[in-house]
């Protein structure tokens, strides 16, 4: 898989969300990604940069436009120093919110990408892979 664009924003703000939003839309369209898989790649990621922001308490994301063969795709990496997540299957189910969500970010985030990877430990803070291919 080659890398062929790398862009890093700051996740602090509310503003940071739609920048975010703007950011990842444009690399979407660069990719060739029609309008719903435009719309997918950006939901899954302002789910993820709100997390970032609200329960990570701000941190990075990292926008790759990256390719195989033929293949184009948009790969995010969201990372954080906050606390972490102690049982990472239960903070995926569908429901489960320490904060006052729905609990439906992280489960929908995943069903919108073809790759989906959480690295976090309490007190490690947390990284979040995700990846949507055209
Ligand atoms: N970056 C993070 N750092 C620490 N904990 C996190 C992080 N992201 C998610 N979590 C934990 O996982 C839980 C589930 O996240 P999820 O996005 O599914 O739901 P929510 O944010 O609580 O609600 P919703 O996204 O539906 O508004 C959160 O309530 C929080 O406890
Ligand atoms: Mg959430």
């Amino acid at each position: 898989m080659l890398t062929e664009t790398v862009e890093t924003m700051p996740l602090r703000t509310s503003d940071d969300v739609v920048r975010l939003r703007q950011a990842v839309r444009a690399r979407a369209v660069a990719a060739g990604f029609g309008l719903v898989d435009q719309t997918k790649i950006v939901t899954a990621a302002s789910e993820i940069g709100r997390n970032t922001i609200v329960y990570g308490g701000g941190g990075t994301l990292r926008i790759e436009v990256v390719r195989n063969g033929q293949r184009q795709g948009v790969r995010l990496t969201f990372e954080d120093q906050g606390p972490g997540i102690a049982d990472i299957a239960t903070a995926l189910r569908d429901g489960y919110t320490t904060g006052s969500g729905l609990g439906l970010g992280l489960g929908g985030a995943k069903r919108l990408c073809n790759e989906f990877d959480i690295r976090s430990a309490p007190g490690q803070g947390t990284t979040i892979t995700l990846t949507r291919w055209k």
